[in-house]
């Protein structure tokens, strides 16, 4: 845990980490910016929680929590400080709010959203409940409140399948991740249907299918194909290839493993291979290289997140100095939600 570190503390940590990918001025600059973010960070009793996607600089020097969606929110729950800072993204903030309402919970940029969110309303939830009465909806993580609250049980990309399986109904509504809903479909062996794409067509109840999906997608994730895994193999035999569930189906089965942000970089971290591919936000291969820097990371590395990027260490700066952005959730909306990330917390994760 990082508290009340000084510039050359900060600098020496990040030098040795970055050196061989960041020039030393800005190295020196950023180390000064995260000095006086954790000085004030102390004065302002403040946690700051850090999604595996952050910048690296920004990722090895202020936050007192890095992990993937679903330990930042058991962290946002968990913590006695008076203000949480979220680098990461909207929906993350808001989940913190969610768990741990009595807390002042900012996000650095007002700009960090996300494609998966912005693909679902809670008036599209509804209409779906209507259309397939009874049957429970598990809705990722990545969602705004308002469609969590509509849900019976949230999930994450480290317990999708764990969350399913826990609900032991014949059917299941998933959304809004078209392809992670694929990928759990695939695991646990079911059916999908995506009756939106196609609202004239009807689905009879004695049709074959147990999970209907949502035909929303990652725009970082929906950049992989399976043709971009045979080239690299074809390039470097020996690479192994790790992507997350929110790629596609079949460049999740073309690849050697599928997992969260933070089970890709414990599979990494314990495997011995003299060479990876991650097919996910790019920052995130920067800073497993940056930890190992023994293994060599193979970059595709047009792929940034544009959200994710929206936060850096200038934003987080000014957010603790002038206390914003800060995150309000309608009360009745909250507490619905509030249920559905309750219940996903008590099944914890799968990897
Ligand atoms: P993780 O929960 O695996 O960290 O994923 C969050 C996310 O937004 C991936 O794009
Ligand atoms: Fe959303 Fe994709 Fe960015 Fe993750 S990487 S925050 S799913 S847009």
């Amino acid at each position: 845990m990082i508290t009340d570190t000084t510039t050359d503390e900060i600098y020496e940590k990040l030098s040795t980490l970055l050196s061989d990918t960041v020039p030393d001025f800005e190295l020196r600059l950023k180390a000064e910016l995260a000095a006086e973010i954790n000085r004030l960070k102390v004065v302002k009793n403040a946690v700051i929680l850090g999604h595996n996607y952050m910048e690296p600089a920004l990722f090895h020097s202020i936050p007192d929590f890095v992990g993937d969606s679903l330990e930042l929110s058991r962290r946002a729950a968990e913590t006695d400080k008076d203000i949480i800072v979220f680098c990461g993204v909207k929906f993350m903030a808001e989940t913190a709010k969610i768990l741990n309402p009595a807390k002042k919970v900012l996000i650095p940029s007002e700009r960090a959203g996300c494609s998966l969110a912005a693909s679902i309303t809670a008036e599209d939830v509804r209409q779906l409940k209507q259309q397939f009465p009874g049957v429970p909806v598990v809705t990722y993580i990545n969602t705004y409140a308002d469609v969590k609250a509509e849900s019976d049980i949230c999930c994450t990309s480290s317990n999708a399948v764990a969350v399913v399986k826990s609900l032991k109904s014949d059917r299941v509504i998933f959304i809004p991740d078209e392809y992670l809903a694929g990928n759990v479909a695939r695991e646990t062996g079911k059916q999908i249907i995506f009756p939106t794409r196609d609202p004239l067509k009807r689905f009879p109840n004695e049709l074959e299918y147990q999970m209907i999906g949502w035909p929303g997608r990652c725009e970082v994730h929906e950049k992989f194909s399976v043709e971009d895994i045979r080239n690299v193999r074809k390039q470097f035999p020996d690479v192994v290839i790790l992507a997350h569930p929110e790629c596609s189906p079949e460049v999740v089965e073309a690849s050697d493993f599928s997992g969260s942000t933070t089970a890709m970089i414990r599979y990494v971290e314990k495997t011995r291979a003299p060479r990876y591919l991650l097919l996910t936000e790019c920052s995130m291969g920067d800073n497993i290289a940056a930890a190992n820097p023994e293994k060599e990371m193979l970059r595709l590395c047009s792929v940034r997140c544009p959200h994710m990027n929206e936060i850096t260490l200038e934003d987080t700066l000014e957010s603790l100095q002038k206390e914003q952005f800060e995150i309000h959730i309608d009360e009745e909306i909250r507490v619905k939600a509030l249920r559905s990330v309750e219940r996903m917390l008590e099944i914890g994760r799968e990897d």
